[in-house]
């Protein structure tokens, strides 16, 4: 283990931006800074260099708008990437920050973990420091986020494109994609012309192959949105009023209800008391989740479209997050458990997939259709250890670092053959890794 650790260590310091403040997720395809990479990144980097930890998150607040927002992506600035800034244009909204570019989305709140996993690290006159430090963009993120995204205070938030669930093309996105698409564009565009022209200007495909990636027509309709999104000039009651793809994604939720309890902890820990109606809105988020986003039938949690508020029941491994939340009751607990054990659903060779596998919209290589993520797999082995099911998270553990150790860093993995798949020396599966190795060594 000790090599594989110091291949990870070895990623990370690849990946370094070249000013030194950012990880880029991996070299090629994805030359920014991206938010939950960067909150991820900072976990592994927290165990053997905390400055460099701390500033891989601090870096992100350059990109946070007036408005509270932290953007998924800040742009790097040189003149390769200008098409990259001129597609989001982030300037359009008075709300952007000046200096850099951003996009107009977010992406799912894992910075209050970050910032307590990386404060872990610090003795506590540091660690307060620290906290103070980060508290006042934390907590304008998380009043944000209620007060833009939570307009009728259900305690779950929207989300108004793909990107902002991190899980870009999982089967419930793509089901609302395709429910709110262009007929016009689609007819324009599925076609060997209209393909060669979406494919000639993807980067992704140039480094990763097509297969392992978002189909083009869907690539396509995910541009659509944001073009749809841009020309509101990104302000969130024009783009309520008129938009139909709102979702209240059950992954990003489920991360904001763990992310409120760090909140929360932070503030306590520095003499603050975060405003009553944060404090009663992660309160109405726990409930929501178990009593809005269940369903008894199938005994599955799901996402939820905004508008109609139906349950979006496609299947993927979102249904388990409720475990990282540490919400549900003990049905529900136990159903998330059984499914993580079922062959037929996530309890492959290499756990866990993104899709259950006996379903027809798994594909074994394909981005978030299927394909074991380590930061997912992270994800439930933490939830899995709050719920006290040591045994589960010791197995699921065990098998990601094996995973990782005879296939190499990988952005995702079949979860049958355990070949890698997606872009090579990818900074998240390092970082992580580098986490997990030192629980076990506790
Ligand atoms: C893809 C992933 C997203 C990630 C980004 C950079 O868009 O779906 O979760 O943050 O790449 O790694």
């Amino acid at each position: 283990m000790e090599v594989l650790l110091e291949n990870c260590k070895q990623v990370l310091a690849e990946n370094r931006s070249a000013s030194g403040d950012y990880t880029r997720p991996a070299p090629g395809p994805y030359p920014h800074q991206w938010l939950w990479d960067s909150c991820f990144t900072a976990i592994g980097l927290a165990h053997y260099d905390v400055e460099r930890a701390k500033t891989e998150i601090t870096s992100l607040f350059r990109g946070q708008w007036a408005n509270g927002m932290l953007p998924n992506m800040i742009f790097d600035g040189s003149v390769e990437y200008a098409t990259d800034r001129r597609i989001w244009d982030s300037r359009r909204s008075p709300n952007a920050p000046e200096d850099v570019a951003t996009s107009g989305i977010t992406q799912p709140p894992m910075l209050a973990e970050a910032i307590v996993r990386v404060g872990d690290q610090m003795d506590e006159d540091d660690r307060l420091r620290w906290y103070k430090q980060t508290y006042p963009a934390l907590l304008a993120y998380h009043s944000w986020l209620y007060t833009e995204r939570d307009p009728r205070s259900e305690g779950l938030v929207f989300l108004i494109h793909p990107y902002e669930s991190g899980l870009d093309n999982s089967p419930p996105w793509v089901n609302q994609l395709h429910m709110n698409h262009s007929p016009f564009l689609i007819k324009a565009f599925d076609n060997p012309v209209g393909r060669f022209i979406i494919e000639s200007r993807r980067r992704d495909t140039k480094h990763i192959s097509p297969g392992e990636r978002i189909d083009d027509i869907d690539a396509l309709l995910y541009h659509w949105v944001i073009w749809r999104l841009r020309s509101k000039n990104w302000d969130i009651r024009h783009i309520e009023a008129r938009s139909h793809f709102m979702v209240q994604d059950l992954t990003f939720n489920s991360i904001l209800i763990r992310a409120n309890h760090h909140l929360a902890k932070i503030a306590k820990d520095i003499g603050h008391e975060i405003p009553e109606w944060l404090a009663d809105r992660a309160r109405l988020g726990r409930r929501a989740i178990t009593e809005k986003l269940w369903d008894p039938e199938s005994q599955q949690f799901y996402s939820r479209n905004y508008i109609s508020a139906d349950l979006i029941k496609s299947p993927s491994l979102a249904t388990l997050m409720p475990l990282y939340a540490g919400v549900g009751n003990q049905q529900q607990t136990e159903r998330i458990i059984h499914l993580l054990k079922s062959p037929d659903y996530f309890g492959t060779e290499n756990p866990v997939p993104s899709v259950p596998v006996s379903y027809p919209e798994y594909h074994e290589l394909k981005y978030w259709q299927g394909p074991v993520w380590i930061n997912t797999n992270w994800l439930i082995i933490d939830g899995l250890r709050r719920a006290k099911q040591h045994e589960l998270a010791g197995k699921i553990s065990v098998a990601t670092l094996d995973l990782v150790k005879t296939n190499g860093v990988s952005e995702y993995y079949s979860a049958r053959t355990g070949q890698p798949a997606g872009a090579r020396n990818f900074s998240w599966t390092a970082a992580l890794i580098i986490d997990l190795l030192a629980d076990t060594k506790k």
